[in-house]
């Protein structure tokens, strides 16, 4: 039996690893420990806390006597840490908040963890941890700053982070190598490309973009659409990080990419398409469209769903170009790649959206208002 604190799993990518590593292990305890921040929604947990295999705590990262107790109460042999704020327009907008989480709060994690799994030192002076713990950190690309149009990120490229968000993540990734370094803690980093996939929170781009088609609203992006991302479907994700938990080597990083660039245009002209081919296809889903345009037979028209949404705006301060990462390290070491081809993974995406209606206004309603509403207006 394996016990994993893992923070933050109200949200996307943590709410798919736990609900992984659950259908993948029968021998797994999982306590989750999440703020319910804006972007965290218990919604997306609550089928899998039955409180004998999963169990949740409301709690901040950052709070040391909570983080304690659940070490006192529960013998943890992974800490796997998802907890952030994730978000670069909302870090240019409250730089501080990602201090505070993203830096203090995994500072504090690997403390309690560094006093609860430490058993004595050795003739050194270092100290010597429990058997087979180990804490985890998931990263971005981000840390790395940015590519011209050539090149990958490798595990080795200068971390050059430009935005609060990734400088955040950058300074917890230090904090991770410093705990490595100065008490031989048993750690590991995945610094991984952009995800999607179900349970996006929808002021992200690929659901922002299903989400403003199905409402009928126009379709921001970012400058002139050219920046690129390499896209990883999340299931592909936690599949690498479940790997590196279990078999990766202590203290390494692993840089975990889908070798997919696309760009910010593309991607929103292939989600148009999609979700146009996939109503084309099923009268059901184009009940789900709100702007209900009919044609001169009465029925629901999807002509209206076309590239005309897009709408450029000013660009993101500071917009890294390109990120492209060189995944080499984890397929050699530990036979990992990605599994799913984008073309599928984006059909599987919408779908999940499209039936998934409910779970969009739960997490969209009560005190959060649309992001990109509230800068771009309707
Ligand atoms: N989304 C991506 O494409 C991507 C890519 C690479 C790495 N990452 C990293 O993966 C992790 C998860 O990203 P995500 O997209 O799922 O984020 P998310 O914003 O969807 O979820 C973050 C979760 O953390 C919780 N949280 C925030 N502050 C907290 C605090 N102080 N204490 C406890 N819980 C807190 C939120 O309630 C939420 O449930 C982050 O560390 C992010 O940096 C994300």
């Amino acid at each position: 039996m394996k016990t994993y604190l893992v923070t933050g799993a109200a949200g996307f990518i943590g709410a798919n690893y736990v609900k992984y590593i659950l259908a993948k292990y029968s021998d797994v305890k999982v306590v989750i420990l999440d703020a319910l921040t804006y972007a965290g929604n218990l919604g997306t947990i609550a089928k899998d806390i039955d409180n004998e295999r999963c169990f949740f705590i409301k709690g901040d990262i950052c709070n040391r006597d909570v983080v304690d107790g659940l070490f006192a109460e529960y013998r943890f042999d992974y800490v796997v840490n998802f907890a952030a704020e994730s978000h670069v327009d909302r870090s240019i907008e409250n730089p501080q908040l990602f201090l505070i989480t993203n830096i203090l709060g995994t500072q504090n994690l690997l403390d309690c963890a560094r006093r609860a799994w430490v058993m004595g030192k050795d003739e050194q002076g270092y100290p010597t941890w429990r058997r087979g713990v180990r804490y985890h950190q998931v990263s971005t690309d981000e840390v790395y700053g940015s590519l011209g149009a050539e090149g990958y990120f490798t595990e080795t490229t200068p971390l050059c982070p430009h935005s609060p968000y990734s400088a955040s993540k950058t300074s917890a990734d230090m904090f991770v190598m410093a705990y490595r370094d100065t008490y031989k803690m048993p750690v590991t980093i995945t610094r991984c490309s952009n995800n999607y996939g179900p349970y996006h929170f929808p002021e992200k781009l690929i659901p922002l973009i299903i989400k403003n088609i199905l409402e009928g609203k126009r379709l921001p992006v970012y400058g002139d659409g050219s920046n690129v991302r390499d896209w990883l479907y999340v299931e592909d994700h936690c599949k690498a990080i479940d790997l590196v938990v279990r078999e990766g080597k202590e203290g390494e990083v692993y840089n975990v990419g889908g070798h997919n660039e696309k760009t910010n245009l593309e991607i929103v002209k292939l989600t148009i398409a999609t979700i146009h081919r996939l109503m084309a296809d099923n009268s059901e889903y184009r009940k789900i469209l709100k702007k209900k345009v009919k044609d001169a037979n009465g029925e629901i028209s999807i002509d209206w769903i076309n590239e005309d949404l897009i709408t450029f705006v000013k660009d993101r301060l500071g917009h890294d170009q390109r990120y492209a990462i060189d995944p080499t390290k984890i397929t050699n070491a530990l036979g990992w790649r990605p599994e799913t081809k984008f073309e599928v993974g984006i059909v599987k995406t919408i779908e999940w959206y499209l039936e998934n209606q409910a779970w969009v206004e739960e997490v969209t309603s009560g005190d959060y208002q649309g992001y990109y509403e509230k800068m771009y207006g309707k």
